[in-house]
């Protein structure tokens, strides 16, 4: 590439996180994601960092002010009623539960480790917005250790929708043992914007939505479902994610002086959590229903994020060789040699942007600059080639799913950009 194309590729990033913000928070993307969703606004966050400070804070504290009194922070913020998405507000039925009308259910907590990167990029202006967001933060990941923890320190997904990764392979399993009778009829909007064979299965959505409703039916009290959970899958997004978000948390309360010693607490058990993902033959971490105990055995892009939590590991050092050894583009949500695998099928297999993010983030952390700077480089190399797509054929580049996407755009701009860093 040359330097006037990195130049109008940032500016291209740029111009997609504009024309996605709808004052304060930003969309996915126009259409097929018409609302406020969790990490994706993290990740759109830590974009703004590069070239709007003040917009940057504005995206964590728009989506820390649907917190609910629980502590729990909606995946989806329904800002409006938009009948292009199913399902919407009413299906999910938590008016009056939480400040704004929202889904029911978590999302992946990066937001802690975006809101320290802005942080650093804006120290002397955003030290009274970081103390502003911290309690809310330390609320939502006590609520992912009081409702989402194993007695091992593993987290758990209650909703496929919950850790991010919709129709990964992991979820097949728990998937299988849900009957889902009395769904009913429901038209699902996400097929009239992009191709069906880019989405989950009507088999996935029917389970989809009996969850919800079920969710619905209980009023979203986590003490009620907890009695018997239909779907529990002990995953490592989710106990990656809040593992290294607890480390960012610390780092900050430290800094200004605050107690650390719950917090710290914390990351103990989810330290100790790490190994029950560990599958006992294969090695490298995987899933676990919880309804059986059984591993999944599948080797995901999530698998990878260890690093990113601040784990070193001989086993998944060998496969990540292996991983960029299989193709040559960033890794795949699923490996290339699984019988499942569906290079353009959402979580079965397309490349992320964003999970190449924060397992290159992780990498370098950990001293593996090497293999860092590869996936940093390819990523690079896959947007500015196939643009800024919501995800990405792992052996073509093929772009897949919603266009002009906010993540990948802020990927781009915090990282993936040979501007990155000097912006
Ligand atoms: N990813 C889900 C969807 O496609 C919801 O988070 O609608």
């Amino acid at each position: 590439m040359s330097g006037l194309d990195n130049i109008s590729l940032d500016e291209r990033a740029r111009a997609i996180l504009r024309a996605n913000d709808r004052g304060g928070f930003t969309l996915p993307t126009e259409g097929l994601y018409p609302y406020q969703w969790n990490w994706d606004s993290a990740f759109a966050g830590w974009g703004f960092a590069s070239f709007d400070l003040d917009r940057a804070w504005q995206e964590l504290e728009s989506l820390f002010s649907g917190q609910w009194p629980n502590g729990m922070v909606p995946h989806i913020l329904f800002r409006s009623d938009d009948p292009g998405y199913f399902p919407g507000p009413t299906v999910w039925g938590t008016q009056g539960i939480g400040p704004i009308p929202s889904s029911g259910i978590s999302q992946p907590p990066v937001a802690a480790t975006a809101i320290r990167a802005i942080w650093q990029a804006d120290k002397a202006a955003g030290d009274a917005r970081l103390r502003a967001l911290l309690p809310g933060i330390k609320a939502w990941h006590r609520w992912f250790m009081d409702w989402r923890r194993t007695p091992e320190g593993a987290i758990f997904v209650t909703h496929p929708w919950e850790a991010g990764r919709d129709n990964t392979a992991d979820w097949d399993s728990a998937m299988a043992m849900i009957e889902p009778a009395g769904v009913g009829d429901y038209t699902r909007r996400d097929t009239a914007h992009v191709n069906a064979e880019m989405r989950p299965t009507k088999a996935d959505y029917d389970r989809y939505i009996w969850l919800v409703n079920r969710g619905r039916n209980m009023g979203w009290d986590e003490a009620e479902m907890a009695k018997d959970r239909p779907f529990a899958v002990a995953d490592p997004t989710m106990t990656f994610i809040l593992l290294r978000a607890n480390r960012d948390l610390s780092h900050m309360l430290a800094a200004h002086g605050m107690d650390t010693a719950e917090v710290d607490g914390w990351t103990m058990r989810l330290e100790a959590g790490c190994a029950a993902l560990r599958h006992p033959e294969l090695g490298f971490f995987d899933a676990v229903n919880l309804r059986t105990g059984a591993h999944t055995g599948h080797l995901t892009s999530a698998s990878f994020l260890c690093w990113y939590a601040g784990l070193d590991d001989a086993r998944m050092r060998a496969a990540v060789t292996e991983g960029l050894a299989s193709s040559s583009y960033p890794l795949p949500s699923l490996a290339v040699d699984s019988p499942h695998f569906d290079g353009m099928r959402y979580w079965r297999g397309p490349t992320w942007a964003m999970v190449n993010m924060m397992i290159g983030l992780g990498l370098a952390d950990m001293g593996l600059a090497a293999e860092a700077e590869l996936l940093r480089t390819r990523t690079g190399e896959m947007i500015a080639q196939h643009g800024f797509a919501e995800y990405f054929h792992p052996q073509t580049g093929e772009p897949a799913g919603g266009g002009t996407f906010t993540w990948t755009a802020a990927v781009w701009l915090a990282w993936a950009s040979p501007n990155a860093g000097d912006m």
